[in-house]
């Protein structure tokens, strides 16, 4: 047996000679905050809702605990109580009664979404409201748009966004968020809209929105599961960034006001070149699949669900958005 080295004492000195000592500024939470960078506030969240037929219907979503598909009347008073929380714009998803192969109950003025403007508008004058322009959730079939076999017509598809854009902006809503994908949707919209007068309406579209795997619960949540295949068609490939970055480009040229990047946390790098690129107002959409992860591991007590949630949504602001669509805005709201 060699015998154990020695292993030398080490000098008895401590003081470093340190110029810098980043720890100096950690030492407090008030110098913390001083010198704080990101700065999460409710101004920047959007709440999504999902609207159906009915009155007074409240009923959980199975794959996103405090998330509810609710009648207008209970969309209104979860508006009202997101305003009470500091929360003040939704966007609006629609649960309708009939669905067909064009989707033609999306531009149906007395549908549950356009119906949920209106009294949004009437009963909360404070909020905010974006709609969701898709036709996935009014399709029977679940895709996005009018199909020729199993193929996604582009521009008959336009056609339809364009009605149900319309829809939204003559029952009031403030931004319409056009997230189906189509090729020159944004400015068919944007057309559309100025030639029916409402110039003032505007577009935060989902300009790089991924094929994501996390858009699973979304589906339980609003029925728009495909019956068949997938929307690898016309929704992004998630190992390309260059694409978003066209995509946005398209979209700002054709005139989105805000441009989204969908899924947030996954697509964190997206976000930060579009915002360093384009420095336009930039969204991130916090999705579904984002919040169940989280939701679910809270439930056994595996992580700590205000600070995950918190970190996260700091995260997203940190890598560039402006806003932030997150079924954690309210919860998050009161804390902040
Ligand atoms: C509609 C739409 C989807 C989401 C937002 N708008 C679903 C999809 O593309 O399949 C997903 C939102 C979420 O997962 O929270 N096309």
């Amino acid at each position: 047996m060699t015998p154990e080295p020695v292993v030398p004492q080490a000098p008895p000195t401590t003081r470093l000679a340190l110029t810098h000592r980043p720890r100096r500024l950690r030492r407090t939470e008030a110098i913390r905050s001083l010198v704080r960078e990101t700065r999460l506030s409710a101004d920047a969240l959007v709440l999504p809702l999902f609207v159906c037929e009915g009155r007074g219907v409240r009923r959980e979503v199975a794959s996103m605990p405090g998330v509810f598909n609710l009648s207008v009347d209970e969309a209104v008073k979860e508006t009202a109580a997101a305003n009470a929380d500091g929360v003040r714009s939704v966007i609006l998803f629609g649960l309708p009664a009939s669905k067909d192969e064009s989707g033609s109950s999306a531009w149906d003025s007395d549908a549950p979404v356009q119906s949920a403007i209106r009294a949004i508008r009437r009963e909360v004058p404070g909020a905010l409201v974006f709609t969701d322009v898709c036709l996935c959730e009014y399709t029977s079939h679940g895709h996005c748009g009018l199909l020729d076999g199993e193929t996604i017509l582009n521009d008959p598809t336009v056609n339809n966004l364009v009605r149900m854009a319309l829809s939204h902006a003559v029952a009031g809503a403030d931004f319409v968020a056009p997230s189906d994908m189509m090729d020159g949707r944004v400015g068919a919209i944007r057309r559309a809209l100025d030639d029916a007068g409402f110039a003032d309406t505007g577009i935060m579209s989902y300009a790089a929105k991924y094929c994501s795997a996390f858009y699973g619960p979304f589906r339980d949540a609003a029925g728009s599961a495909p019956s068949f295949g997938d929307r690898r068609s016309h929704q992004m490939d998630p190992a390309n960034v260059d694409e978003a970055l066209r995509e946005v480009e398209l979209d700002l040229a054709e005139g989105a006001d805000i441009v989204m990047v969908k899924p947030a946390v996954p697509y964190l790098d997206v976000i930060a070149k579009v915002k360093e690129r384009f420095g336009r107002p930039t969204a991130a959409y916090h999705v579904s699949g984002e919040y169940a992860m989280l939701k679910a591991a809270a439930a056994n007590g595996w992580l700590d669900e205000r600070r995950v949630m918190l970190e996260t949504l700091t995260s997203i602001a940190r890598a560039g958005a402006d806003i932030i669509v997150t079924y954690y805005a309210r919860e998050a709201a009161r804390l902040l």
